[in-house]
């Protein structure tokens, strides 16, 4: 079986941002399951159209594009502001629409309180289940973030290990699965 394309999102561009901490950490520990690939993105690096979103308009990032063709899932990592999701964030996912459909997604959610973005993972649900995304139950939660990492994006929790484990395992079931169900179960859907 070819490997798994799980792709990881960094949901902020704000300066400073902690959540690059997580994200990184996390992409690097995809990066070093056997049988998964994958890719980084940053909203930072998407030129957001000011005046077009809907038909069409993801034809203008090419490689989010593609990537999202070829994805079997994706993992969000967002903070949690104001106890919702970055802007930024939402505005990258609405460039596309039927690329995500029956793909899996899992959620790393980042705060500096106490709940570590459990509630911008609620928030994040509904909206990506319009997107045709079907979401994993196993979440990673960084709270407290800026005492998770030190300055150089080091993770100082052991425990972190473990949980990234089930994190992924979870997501490679549901992206297997779901790549079975797109490969072999019609659907008027699939158009891509
Ligand atoms: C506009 C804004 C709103 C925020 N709202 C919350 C919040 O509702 N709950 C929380 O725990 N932290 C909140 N924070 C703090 C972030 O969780 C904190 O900055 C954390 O490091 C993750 O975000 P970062 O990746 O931007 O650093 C907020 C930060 C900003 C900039």
């Amino acid at each position: 079986m070819r490997d798994l394309f799980l792709p990881v999102l960094l949901g902020t561009p704000r300066k400073n941002r902690q959540s690059e901490h997580a994200a990184k950490w996390v992409a690097a520990k995809l990066a070093g399951r056997t049988g998964v690939e994958t890719q980084f993105f940053d909203v930072r690096d998407f030129d957001l159209p000011r005046d077009h979103y809907g038909t069409e308009i993801g034809e203008r990032f090419p490689e989010w594009r593609d990537a999202i063709v070829r994805a079997d899932g994706l993992v969000i990592v967002t903070p949690e502001y104001n106890h919702g999701y970055p802007g930024a964030l939402k505005s990258v996912l609405d460039l596309l629409l039927k690329e995500y459909i029956h793909k899996a997604v899992a959620f790393v959610g980042v705060s500096a309180g106490p709940w570590g973005g459990t509630r911008v993972i609620e928030a994040m649900v509904p909206m990506v289940r319009e997107l045709g995304l079907a979401v994993s139950f196993s979440d990673l939660n960084f709270p407290g973030v800026a005492s998770k990492f030190d300055s150089e994006g080091n993770l100082l929790d052991a425990a972190y290990e473990h949980r990234v484990t089930g994190f992924i395992d979870e997501l490679v079931w549901m992206s297997t699965t779901l790549r079975w169900g797109r490969e072999n179960v019609p659907s008027r859907f699939h158009t891509i």
